[in-house]
């Protein structure tokens, strides 16, 4: 999709806060924002605090402090923005060039990254996920209860009915989060479903000194943040629809879940140093979940803040759920593929929003719509336009249904050129799948297919006065197939670190109905802007908070189990089939099935991850010898470990994950030579004490997979075995990927552990 600067949105629709940033000129042209990472084994015993020392450090570099040696008071540092505790050990300064330069000198310094923008990329969808009072991941779980899922976002709109709290138990006397009253936001609006709202947004005013906030505080004034917030973990709201649209009992992934919101995410901007601040205090608090539906691309894992600050939630037992990004379909695009996050790719819900055109003969054809206005349009006369390209033309037309055949216009513009021809209504024929970029128009419209089209071409060639009837506001739910990996979602390999297969999964994220921030409106209807309480978006920022509340689930489950076997136990059981039964295919992507570098292990299960059998964990010590691996410097290590407490003796990039990637991409391939690259696992048992599993390999055209052993015996819960995969291949490929799977699969049949394998000639190259 069209890249979105500086910000780009992670959802597809609705895009309501953008350029604003770049507008305005940083008005102290020399100086500038940086977040500086510092060894806290280099502070002096003297400090009572890192917070001292930072301020001090700050200080004695400073141009406008007073020097000062006192190692206790606190020091007035103005260009002090935020001392970081937890995400990072640093702080968070407007430097001038020359500060900076004195700092570098300085005792401590690690390194020092200026400050940049992030990309900030339901009523059905738990029964689209089987979820179900009678059994699996809710019963198990109690509905996510006592589990805290925080989001880092655009902030919360507190009197949402999703965030009631009927039901709800109590605030769990661990929690250190605050209700912060501020503008429009008074802490009573908290209860035991919103138990956090904190905002941060100290750093975009230290970048841009003179921007004012109209609402200074964690209020959402646009939406984006109730909508992820209320899909996790939103309570019960019965009849919830927008205008009519997506009708029921809308409920988050773990309704009983409660919920603290960080906004760090505003409609004039979002800086790291604000989002690792956010970070840094829901790790202070105690999420026991951590949401976050935006990113940033382009950077190494040691100079990207989600990948850094999260290392730290990780380490203290966050689970830690993040959005792929919207830049599908292409390969190596995507965002946060990091390797201790789960990275979430975007699919369709088998629900589609129908509008119905009724031709004067009687016949009638659905097709998809999601026009929310009121206007009905009953026996109008049609006339067909081809390709809609000229607003002149159209203004011509009067008072009559406009039908565009998309031939080389796209449909985007087509709608657009209508929209401004002020025509009553139109029927557009495409089969163009971007739907999420256009049905939700501004005026009667419905979109066919060529397919479904064709009787209304033929209607009018034959009739001398063709006319037509619109209807709206129709879902249809059970609708084949689905789910399908949504266009836009991005691809991997993972630009910071390929060979760690990214994404991991996806969940559901095209048009979800969750709540909306009232004063932000919908959409519009005939010049008029509409306001919900609900609204309908699409974007991997919608899977992402799916996920996080599946998650929470599990974690009320199993809270003995780490993240990186939530993360396994979400993967090896994940679908890889869809409602036809069919491999889950890319959305209007000439029906191609969906690599695992596009959708990952497959669309999320939560009751099966209940149950996964075996999971594949994984520590800090072997996410460090990864990075290790990476060869990175000592220094670059640290900014992201936080501590020189560790080694490079084991250096590997095969990381214990349940997701398989192998580059055969030689650059001198001249050779009919083979090569065999070899990963090896350990398995814990995590379901009954005695059982045995026999792997399963599909065949991938070109390779010999192999794996040794075959068949793992245990004979104890919490058991560990080892085995090895080798794939024999060319040194160079000539596809770009090839993908098969290997399933663990024991002796009742009760459990797959399957994992994706996937071999590519696409560069293995870490930025
Ligand atoms: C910022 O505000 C100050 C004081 O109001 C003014 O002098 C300055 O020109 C403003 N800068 C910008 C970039 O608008
Ligand atoms: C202060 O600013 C001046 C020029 O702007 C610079 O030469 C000097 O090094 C700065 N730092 C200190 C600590 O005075
Ligand atoms: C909350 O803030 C408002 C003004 O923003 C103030 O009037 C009120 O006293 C504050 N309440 C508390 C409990 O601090
Ligand atoms: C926003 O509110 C906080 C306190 O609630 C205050 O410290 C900060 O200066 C305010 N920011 C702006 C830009 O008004
Ligand atoms: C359409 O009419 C219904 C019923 O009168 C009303 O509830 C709804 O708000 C209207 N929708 C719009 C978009 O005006
Ligand atoms: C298709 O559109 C492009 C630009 O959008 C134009 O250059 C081209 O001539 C068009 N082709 C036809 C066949 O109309
Ligand atoms: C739509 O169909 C036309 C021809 O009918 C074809 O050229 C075009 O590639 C198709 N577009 C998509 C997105 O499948
Ligand atoms: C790290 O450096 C070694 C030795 O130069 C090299 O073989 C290896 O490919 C490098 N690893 C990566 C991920 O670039
Ligand atoms: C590094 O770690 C390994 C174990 O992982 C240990 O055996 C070795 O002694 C350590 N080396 C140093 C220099 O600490």
């Amino acid at each position: 999709m069209a890249t979105l600067s500086p910000i780009y949105v992670v959802y597809v629709c609705c895009l309501l806060f953008i350029t604003t940033v770049s507008r305005l000129s940083s008005t102290l042209a020399q100086s500038d924002m940086y977040i500086i990472h510092m060894d806290m084994a280099a502070m002096p015993k003297a400090f009572s605090s890192h917070h001292t020392w930072y301020a001090a450090t700050l200080s004695s570099v400073s141009n406008n402090s007073v020097a000062n040696s006192n190692t206790d008071a606190t020091i007035p540092t103005p260009n002090l923005v935020y001392t970081y505790t937890n995400a990072i050990h640093g702080f968070s300064a407007r430097l001038s060039p020359s500060e900076l330069d004195s700092l570098k000198k300085l005792p401590g310094y690690i390194s020092s990254t200026r400050d940049i923008p992030v990309t900030v990329h339901t009523t059905h969808t738990p029964e689209f996920l089987d979820l179900n009072p009678n059994y699996g991941a809710w019963p198990a779980s109690n509905y996510g209860q006592d589990v805290i899922v925080g989001l880092v976002d655009t902030g919360i709109w507190p009197e949402s009915e999703s965030f009631n709290d009927d039901g709800m138990s109590e605030v769990p006397s661990r929690w250190k989060g605050e209700c912060v009253n501020a503008t429009q936001f008074s802490s009573s609006m908290c209860n035991k479903k919103l138990i956090g709202a904190r905002f941060f947004n100290k750093g975009l005013s230290g970048k841009y000194p003179n921007l004012t906030f109209s609402v200074n505080s964690t209020r959402d004034t646009d939406g984006h943040g109730t909508h992820t917030s209320s899909t996790a973990a939103g309570n019960y709201v019965e009849a919830a629809s927008l205008f009519g649209y997506a009708k029921g009992t809308a409920r988050g992934m773990a309704p009983r879940s409660h919920v603290a919101m960080y906004k760090a995410i505003w409609e004039l901007g979002a800086y790291t140093s604000d989002i690792i601040a956010a970070i840094d205090q829901a790790i202070l608090d105690g999420v026991d979940v951590l949401s976050l539906s935006f990113g940033r691309d382009g950077l190494s894992l040691y100079a990207d803040p989600v990948a850094i600050a999260t290392f730290a939630a990780t380490e203290k037992g966050i689970f830690v759920v993040s959005s792929a990004g919207n830049e599908g379909p292409e390969y190596g695009i995507l965002h946060n593929g990091i390797p201790w996050v789960l990275t979430v790719a975007a699919g369709t819900v088998d629900r589609q929003f129908d509008g119905i055109v009724t031709l004067d003969n009687g016949v009638s054809i659905t097709g998809a719509s999601l026009y929310l206005g009121n206007s009905s349009l009953s026996h109008v006369p049609l006339v067909l336009m081809n390709e809609c390209a000229s607003v002149k033309e159209l203004k011509m037309v009067g008072n009559k249904i406009v039908v565009c055949v998309d031939k080389n216009e796209s449909v985007y513009n087509q709608v657009n050129k209508v929209e401004a021809a002020k025509l009553p209504g139109g029927i557009f024929i495409s089969n163009s799948s971007d739907l999420e970029f256009y049905i939700q128009t501004s005026f009667p419209a419905v979109f066919l297919s060529p397919g479904d089209g064709q009787a209304i071409l033929d209607y009018i060639q034959g009739s001398s006065e063709p006319g037509a009837t619109l209807e709206f506001r129709k879902t249809s739910i059970g609708t084949k197939t689905a789910p399908r990996l949504a266009l836009y979602s991005s691809w991997g390999p993972s630009p910071s670190c390929p060979s760690v297969l990214k994404p991991d999964l996806m969940a559901p994220g095209d048009f979800i109905l969750a709540s909306w921030a009232q004063s932000s409106p919908v959409g519009v209807d005939s010049g008029n802007q509409l306001y919900s309480s609900f609204n309908i978006i699409s974007g991997t920022s919608m899977a992402c908070p799916h996920a996080a509340g599946v998650a929470a689930l599990l974690k009320g489950a199993h809270p003995e189990w780490s993240p990186a076997a939530i993360r396994s136990a979400l993967m090896t059981t994940a679908d890889f089939l869809d409602n036809a039964l069919n491999p889950i295919q890319v959305a209007g992507y000439k029906n191609k099935a969906a690599s695992p570098l596009a959708m990952g292990a497959g669309h999320i299960n939560p009751n099966k991850a209940l149950d996964p059998g075996l999971i594949y964990d994984a520590s800090t010590d072997d996410y460090v010898s990864l990075l290790c691996a990476l060869n990175y410097t000592m220094n670059e290590i640290k900014m992201i470990t936080r501590s020189s407490d560790f080694n490079c003796s084991n250096p590997s990039l095969d990381l214990n994950y349940p997701s398989f990637i192998a580059f055969f991409n030689a650059q001198d391939s001249g050779s009919d030579a083979k090569v065999v690259q070899e990963f090896q696992r350990t398995v814990t048992n995590v379901g009954e004490g005695m059982s045995t599993y026999t792997a399963y390999l599909t065949p991938m055209d070109g390779f010999q997979v192999a794996v040794v052993p075959d068949t793992l015996v245990f004979r104890e819960k919490y058991e560990k075995l080892s085995y090895k995969l080798s794939i024999e291949g060319p040194t160079r490929m000539k596809e770009k990927v090839v993908h098969g799977s290997i399933s663990w699969t024991d002796s009742g049949g009760k459990h797959v552990v399957r994992s994706p394998i996937v071999t590519t000639s696409l560069s293995s190259e870490p930025l």
